[in-house]
């Protein structure tokens, strides 16, 4: 299936209602996904983005429903990886000479992971492609989120195709912002910024200014994941800027897990602590071990400070803060405040190894932290909720 979006420009991507987990294990997909794939028939024919390997089949007979693939005059690719590239080799087996305009990183991309030398034509900022009365102009777009990555606008048409940026993981069977449960929409864009921009933060910043600085009429963003925002288009815009900013809410998250449930104890005795100090904030204990871990890091980009509780394990940590550590340190997050805190039997190294991987992530600490031996007894449970309160009054906004 094909949708006509504006004009002359159609819809040729595919909804992958199945998928659940998207690159390798690396991001759940509760709700799906989409590759968004864009034809514009103007004097000239331009194919812009194609869609993931599994799709190739279905997505190539689509395309030979609504055009003779011969007519393809030009493929944009706006980026390499594999989720809109991954048709790019059995359509190029069909139409070899047709030239593919990327940039020069996308090239490298592109031949680094197909070993194909096709028709590229290298584009910067500000190129454009005439395809008869209108124009594409292209703008790129370097880390959000590979260095190949770019935009393109299309003048009259006022659309702008801006791949991965302003995209969810939504699989929906419609194809426009205002028509899908507006819940379940914020909830996936957040995720995909926290789970994917965050690191670029102030990439972002730069780069939404620098398109605004163009004044450009923006009618539609055409995204490759999700909704094509036509109501309000730049609502993402204004959202990304303001998650561009070390974004946070009046939430504290406590990231836990327990083997025999004292360091379970412990957070819940902490979230009492927490509330009762102050009744305003909203707290959330979250089970490592039960959670899935880009929900987790949703949950920390909402938040202004976090709590992490592990028991000692062998002089270290359970392997779930570990391995949350090693996503959390690599998003940088900044202006974030945080503590340690658990159970331990004999030697009792948790706090300190908390401590650490919180420096190193980036955290600004609170305190040294709160461990008690064993499981903690009618005292132990009022020091953690003392914990809390200190925790709640250092981290008020
Ligand atoms: C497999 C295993 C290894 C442990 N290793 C250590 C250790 O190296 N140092 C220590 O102080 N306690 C160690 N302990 C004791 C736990 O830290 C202690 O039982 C703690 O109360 C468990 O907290 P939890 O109920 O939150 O899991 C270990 C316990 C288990 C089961
Ligand atoms: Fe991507
Ligand atoms: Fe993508």
């Amino acid at each position: 299936m094909y949708f006509n979006i504006k004009s002359n420009v159609y819809h040729v991507g595919n909804v992958d209602w199945e998928i659940e987990h998207y690159q390798g294990f690396k991001y759940s997909t509760h709700r799906g996904s989409s590759y968004n794939a864009y034809l514009i028939e103007e004097e000239k024919t331009v194919l812009i983005d194609t869609v993931s390997e599994p799709f190739t089949d279905v997505f190539i007979k689509n395309l030979k429903n609504k055009i003779d693939l011969k007519k393809i005059d030009y493929i944009v690719i706006n980026h390499g990886e594999k989720d809109h590239t991954g048709a790019l080799p059995e359509l190029m087996s069909y139409i070899p000479d047709t030239p593919i305009y990327c940039t020069k990183n996308c090239v490298k991309s592109l031949k680094g992971q197909y070993h194909k030398d096709w028709n590229f034509v290298v584009v910067k900022s500000g190129d454009t492609l005439s395809l008869g009365k209108k124009e594409l102009t292209f703008v790129e777009m370097p880390m959000l989120h590979w260095p190949d990555s770019m935009a393109c606008y299309l003048s009259q048409d006022n659309i702008l195709f801006s791949n991965d940026a302003f995209g969810q993981h939504y699989a929906s069977s419609a194809l426009y912002n205002d028509e899908v449960d507006q819940c379940e929409l914020f909830i996936e864009c957040l995720k995909y910024y926290a789970n994917i921009l965050t690191p670029y933060n102030k990439l972002v910043t730069r780069k939404i200014n620098e398109i605004l600085s163009m004044n450009l009429d923006i009618d539609m963003i055409c995204t490759s994941h999700g909704v094509i925002w036509r109501d309000n288009p730049t609502q993402i815009v204004e959202l990304y800027l303001k998650w561009a900013e070390n974004y946070k809410e009046n939430q504290i998250t406590i990231l836990y897990d327990t083997m025999w449930d004292a360091t379970r104890l412990m957070a819940e005795a902490i979230a009492k602590g927490l509330i009762q100090e102050d009744s305003e904030v909203r707290v959330k204990l979250l089970h490592l071990s039960k959670k899935d871990k880009n929900d987790v890091i949703s949950e920390v980009f909402k938040s202004k400070a976090i709590l992490v509780g592990s028991p000692t394990v062998n002089k270290g940590v359970l392997t779930s803060l570990a391995s949350i550590f090693e996503l959390i340190k690599s998003l940088g997050f900044k202006e974030k405040q945080a503590a340690s805190f658990g159970s331990y039997g004999w030697s009792g190294e948790n706090i300190k190894v908390l401590n650490e991987k919180l420096k190193e992530s980036g955290f600004e600490l609170v305190n040294d932290g709160l461990k008690i031996a064993w499981t903690p007894d009618k005292e132990g449970i009022e020091s953690c909720m003392n914990f809390g309160r200190e925790f709640a009054k250092s981290t008020k906004f």
